[in-house]
């Protein structure tokens, strides 16, 4: 980009100039919601990743342009200490930059960049006062798919969350839940009772004890109760049941960090679930991109992240299992203007739905020869490139339209 000369015409300036003067002006920062009102002006999304060598050996400074990908998937994997979280930090930071939205997922509570809001999901009082709660109507999908639709995603959802339920204890909650609905005057039928303030989990584990109580018709006393007992911890947690549930537009505006580091498993993975489930369903509300964007801006309406993506593909049952948020999102995402950032120590973590749809690769360097044998495949590497037990994190090889196919670089890190 140019920069503005002094003394130069504000007539003379080019959109994007004006744009960054406005920024300016208005002290905005990446991470305002403001800022991303300027995101067209901000385009083509240009990430620099760092240093490598030409075919002539000429020193290059290569980037990843998102636009010139055929999908804004991109999957890190490497050994421990490789380097994996510091690219992701390196990512994020360019997407705000960009205007773009970027929600960040994040296990292990260490990927933080500028340009995001951090929310601390703790099950705790005390932690953030905002929660997440998956009982939330999203109007477009009842009036696509039914509330039957929507109930049935939940309980399959929890049950995948606490780990297997029986069809008898699954029916037994499909029960509740859609009672439940019914109690806070939410019905199918009717689009003007959808914007209701909608039960949360408390109120399921509530209907499941009064139940148990009062007795729920084709379902025995000990289906109740185990149900409720597998329930219980999960429904309990404060994050699920407080006060405001952050709304997908909230956190896309704000670029929220969901911190889920002090969650359990079961927790982690129902938050992660429903926040792709959410910007899924918000991406399909919008309606698909155009056939042939414009620009990126077009391209790409906002960025999910998720590291140690392991926790949501390996948590519990199998990464192939077809229903997996997961792989409806690889196979869907591109159309709905979504973009993708995953990274894990394997790729065996990844289904392999997940693999065809994944267009851009980010191998780190300090791999265990199994792992490197399998990643050199998918890169066209031999598997001694990525084995190095020596080698300085940040080393890595990358392959994409962006950096017209495999190279080797060294990653720019970001300043603290
Ligand atoms: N590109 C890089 N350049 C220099 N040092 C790096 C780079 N990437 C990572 N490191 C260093 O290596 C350490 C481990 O990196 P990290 O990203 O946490 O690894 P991983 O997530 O793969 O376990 C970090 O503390 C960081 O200081
Ligand atoms: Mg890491």
């Amino acid at each position: 980009m140019k920069p503005v000369r002094k003394h130069q015409k504000v007539a003379e300036l080019n959109s994007r100039q004006r744009a960054w003067l406005e920024i300016e002006r208005r002290k905005l920062r990446p991470g305002m919601p403001e800022y991303q009102e300027f995101r067209r002006e901000l385009m083509p999304i240009e990430i620099e990743l760092g240093m490598g060598f030409d075919a002539q050996e000429s020193p290059i400074i290569y980037k990843w342009k998102p636009g010139q990908e055929a999908n804004g998937f991109l999957m890190v994997t490497g050994g421990s200490g490789s380097g994996k979280t510091e690219a992701l930090k390196l990512f994020g930071a360019g997407i705000a930059e960009h205007g773009i939205p970027i929600i960040t997922i994040d296990f292990h509570g260490d990927v933080t960049f500028p340009g995001q809001t951090t929310v601390r999901l703790r099950a705790v009082s005390g932690g953030s006062e905002f929660g997440i709660n998956p009982l939330v109507i999203e109007p477009a999908y009842i009036r696509q798919m039914g509330l039957g639709a929507k109930i049935q995603r939940e309980v399959s959802r929890m049950s995948r969350a606490v780990g297997c339920m029986s069809e008898q204890q699954q029916s037994c909650l499909y029960h509740v839940m859609e009672q439940t609905y019914r109690q806070f005057g939410i019905r199918e039928e009717d689009d003007s009772t959808w914007g209701r303030k909608p039960p949360t989990l408390a109120d399921i584990v509530q209907g499941l004890s009064d139940g148990y109580r009062s007795g729920i018709e084709a379902f025995d006393k000990r289906t109740i109760s185990s149900c409720w007992s597998k329930l219980r911890r999960i429904c309990s947690n404060p994050v699920f049941i407080r006060g405001e549930p952050l709304r997908i537009h909230d956190l896309l505006a704000w670029n929220v960090r969901l911190d889920c580091s002090r969650l359990d498993l079961p927790s982690q993975l129902l938050v992660a679930e429903t926040v792709l489930e959410m910007l899924f369903e918000a991406g399909r509300g919008e309606g698909e991109i155009p056939v042939k964007p414009e620009t990126d801006a077009d391209r790409y309406r906002a960025f999910i992240m998720i590291d140690e993506a392991r926790v949501l593909t390996m948590g519990r049952g199998s990464p192939d299992a077809s229903e997996h948020i997961l792989n409806i999102m690889a196979s869907q995402c591109r159309k709905f203007g979504i973009g993708l950032i995953l990274a894990s120590q394997m790729c065996s973590h990844f289904s392999r739905e997940v693999h065809t749809n994944i267009n851009t690769r980010l191998a780190m360097k300090r791999m265990d020869p199994d792992e490197a044998k399998k990643v050199a495949m998918h890169m066209g590497l031999v598997p001694r490139d990525l084995i190095s037990s020596e080698s300085p994190p940040g080393l890595g090889y990358f392959c994409g339209a962006s950096t017209g196919g495999t190279v080797r670089l060294r990653l720019r890190q970001l300043a603290d």
